[in-house]
């Protein structure tokens, strides 16, 4: 392939100087974490889509999309920040990874499909470390309803139903008004229209957090809270919240969709709610996972906890410190496999040796020399290593280094 050119899921793009998807990034592309039945993200994408029967249930939806898509087509301002190359991930000036699934809304609309869910790898620049990564997953639900009188009149009796059940629940909830001064309805929106397709969105995401979070009834009231929020899709915006562990937890945004959105989407004479959710953020807390990175472990340990349809709590399998050690030295002739090296360490440390991994390397211009510098983690599953059992195996490798090898230390 020429280096002006990237492949993406077996598709070529242009790169210009726009690009900054990197191969990391590009190897996350068709894991699909959120379609594996016996991952966490894919039962929990079971579990929510059990509670959304009625829903048409999407999660195969490419993930390059264009700028018009994740932003425009939402009423997204020229200026947001979002749009910058420094916050999400462009393959050349026309096409980038989605930062969320609404980026799908206009599309999914224009199916004509009134009830659906989309969940979708998104992708979004970010720092990493336990609760953020680059590539994270989320859920879209939408719900479109006509607007005439038959229409007005089967939300009300669903509203019913669906406050009844709540009413019997153990669940307390703290909410705010449908609409406000801060948080209007849509000037083309009956006011008392708009409020009922938020009671409606309230109702519906309430019974969603109650099938996920409520305990029987001798445990605690599940506590939500609805927060006013601003995103440019929706009017009136809400962001809900549950208390976990002594915490207000940020679960979704929601609100009532814009009609720029229907617009595009060709079905105008619609009114609709939708919401969008973090599937990793609810993951960690229903199935106590502490790291997001562990969501990314093809590690059995990690894997075979899990099976389909069963929420289970994780159970760590190695809560004992790493050690890391690094080692540099020169090959004659640039020439050694990386699974030599892997087995030397192999042999010196034993189970000992968690993960192995070139951190640099160099080869001299004129001799053909190469140096490289491993890093070494060492953890045991079991215990607590010393460090001077750990500088002990290091000096074995160092010194089977030379002798295998021939190699010198730098
Ligand atoms: N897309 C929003 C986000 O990623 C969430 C959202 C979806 C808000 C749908 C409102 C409606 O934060």
């Amino acid at each position: 392939a020429s280096s002006t050119e990237i492949s993406i899921l077996g598709q070529k793009y242009e790169v210009d100087g726009t690009t900054n998807i990197t191969q990391s990034i590009i190897a996350k592309l068709p894991l699909r974490l959120h379609n594996q039945p016996a991952h966490p993200l894919g039962i929990l994408r079971s579990k929510i889509e059990s509670h959304f029967h009625d829903f048409v249930h999407l999660s195969s939806v490419h993930p390059v999309v264009t700028p018009a898509q994740n932003f425009d087509s939402l009423g997204f301002p020229a200026n947001h920040p979002g749009r910058s190359v420094t916050d999400s991930y462009y393959v050349n000036k026309d096409y980038m990874l989605r930062t969320h699934t609404s980026a799908h809304e206009v599309e999914t609309f224009a199916t004509g499909q009134p009830k659906w869910l989309l969940t979708a790898d998104v992708y979004r620049r970010d720092e990493i470390d336990s609760s953020h990564y680059p590539v994270f997953h989320q859920m879209e639900g939408a719900c479109v309803f006509k607007t005439d009188q038959v229409a007005i009149e089967e939300m009300k009796t669903d509203n019913a139903r669906l406050s009844r059940y709540l009413g019997q629940s153990n669940i307390v909830i703290e909410d705010i008004p449908h609409i406000s001064l801060t948080n209007p309805a849509q000037p083309t929106h009956d006011p008392a229209h708009s409020e009922l397709v938020a009671l409606n969105l309230k109702l519906s995401i309430n019974s969603l957090l109650l099938k996920l979070f409520g305990g029987g009834a001798r445990d605690a009231p599940l506590q939500v809270r609805w927060i006013e929020a601003y995103f440019p899709f929706t009017s009136p915006s809400f962001e809900v919240e549950i208390f976990y562990q002594g915490k207000w937890l940020e679960i979704l945004g929601c609100g009532v969709v814009q009609q720029l959105t229907f617009d595009n989407a060709g079905i105008p004479n619609n009114i609709g709610w939708a919401f969008g959710l973090g599937l990793e953020r609810i993951a960690m807390i229903l199935f106590g996972i502490p790291d997001i990175r562990l969501f990314w472990s093809t590690d059995p340990r990690f894997l075979s906890q899990f099976s389909e349809n069963k929420i289970t709590t994780f159970k760590p399998y190695s809560k004992y410190p790493a050690c890391f050690k690094d080692v540099s030295f020169w090959i004659p002739e640039a020439r050694l496999h990386e699974n030599d090296f892997c087995d030397l360490v192999r042999d010196a440390a034993g189970d000992l040796a968690e993960d192995v991994k070139m951190i640099d390397s160099f080869t001299h211009p004129k001799t053909n020399s190469k140096s490289v510098c491993y890093r070494i983690n060492y953890r045991s599953m079991d215990r607590s290593l010393s460090n001077e059992e750990v500088n002990n195996i290091q000096a074995k490798v160092v010194e089977q280094i030379k002798d295998k090898f021939g190699a010198e230390i730098r």
